[in-house]
């Protein structure tokens, strides 16, 4: 019996000392030519039997139709998501080719979100849903962002909000962040389906398993000393408001995981970090800028299925509008991208979720929640 007890010790000693190399960029899962068929089926046939991803009957039963219909390959990928959190797990994957975009059927891209026909991008609401359904994980709307806005958000350069560190500007790089980083309900997971980008932005992907186990530059990054403002979708005096402090790090303590935006935490001058807080931040910074992986660049069609612990997210600056021929810029569609969101337990989330709509995130600031008649003009829609 002893023996057996040392051997297990000197097992699992070995295991711990196994040398992982820190993933430094996500899987890209190439989807066959056959699986896009069964997906654009799946998702013309949904459409038919429900109507709308938002149809109460189709989002409640969501996980079944996950597992009976998505082709088994991408289903396993999605689960594996849900359940690894090792030092060698990116917290991203690359479905690349993922669905055939009709750029005729879409037509222009218009000028922002707000005037999006919703009836031309329900098929791919239906396929991005089935995907958070995979993990299993329920995709969810947040009141901080348009005040819900529906399960999928369309993501448009609007050319009044260009120079904002926001999924609507373009002409500044977008910060690597990870989403809501000023929330406690932030999304578990993000999918981020590209409808166009004929302007050819890289999309910037950072994981914090790319430094490996933490060590001593880490450590600092568990201490609950950070502010984080709310992002550039309000008002100054709106957005430092609550004087909370949070960690950068959680979780467990080897293999954490990250709440993390680089331009409220480190560049926002109003954000009243500690001296300390911001020379930590610094330091981290300058070892996390080295390790974001921006060599990917989406076309129409791929999708990118982020863990919102373990992966930040953003993208390079671009002219919106126009794309290099040759060394030329002549004009195009402006990207369109869509995005979803999704949490793994609604009961979770209950205590700030609205109390008719057990789906939207009623959460404004660290645990702080919108109250009942509210007074957010001042949020960006
Ligand atoms: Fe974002």
């Amino acid at each position: 019996m002893e023996t057996q007890i040392l051997v297990q010790e000197s097992i699992l000693k070995q295991e711990t000392n196994v040398r992982i190399t820190p993933p430094l960029a996500p899987a890209i899962v190439n989807i066959t030519a056959i699986e896009r068929l069964e997906l654009t089926r799946i998702g013309k046939s949904l459409r038919k039997q429900y109507g709308t991803y938002e149809n109460p009957e189709y989002i409640e039963t969501l996980h079944l139709n996950a597992y009976k219909i998505l082709p088994e390959r991408i289903a396993r990928q999605l689960m594996r998501m849900g359940s690894d959190f090792s030092a060698a797990q990116y917290g991203a994957v690359v479905f690349k080719g993922l669905v055939d975009v009709d750029q005729d059927a879409l037509g222009p891209t218009p000028p922002s979100w707000r005037e999006l026909n919703p009836e031309k991008v329900i098929e791919y609401g239906f396929i991005s849903s089935l995907m958070h359904g995979a993990v299993p994980s329920k995709p969810v709307e947040y009141f901080a962002q348009r005040k819900g806005g529906g399960l999928m958000h369309a993501i448009i350069p609007d050319m009044n909000m260009a120079y904002s560190q926001t999924g609507s500007g373009s002409r500044t790089e977008l910060f690597v962040h990870t989403e809501d980083a000023f929330l406690f309900n932030a999304a578990d997971f993000l999918s981020f389906l590209y409808l166009r980008n004929e302007e050819e932005v890289p999309s910037m992907l950072y994981s914090i398993r790319s430094h490996g186990r933490p060590g001593d530059m880490l450590k600092p990054l568990f201490e609950p000393i950070y502010k984080c403002p709310k992002d550039a979708n309000y008002s100054h005096e709106e957005a430092v408001g609550e004087g909370i402090n949070t960690s950068i790090l959680y979780g467990n303590p080897e293999a954490p995981f990250i709440r993390f935006d680089a331009a409220e935490q480190i560049y926002n001058q109003e954000a009243g970090q500690s001296p300390e807080a911001l020379e930590n931040l610094k330091t981290f910074w300058n070892e996390a800028r080295g390790l974001i992986y921006d060599s990917f660049i989406p076309e129409a069609g791929d999708l990118i299925f982020v863990n919102n612990h373990l992966c930040a997210h953003g993208r390079n600056a671009f002219v919106a509008g126009f794309r290099n021929e040759n060394g030329t810029m002549v004009p195009c569609e402006r990207r369109l991208m869509l995005r979803m969101m999704s949490k793994t337990s609604l009961i979770h989330i209950q205590s700030v979720a609205h109390p008719e709509n057990p789906y939207m995130v009623m959460e404004e600031h660290y645990g702080k929640v919108y109250p009942p008649v509210t007074t957010t003009s001042s949020i960006q829609e």
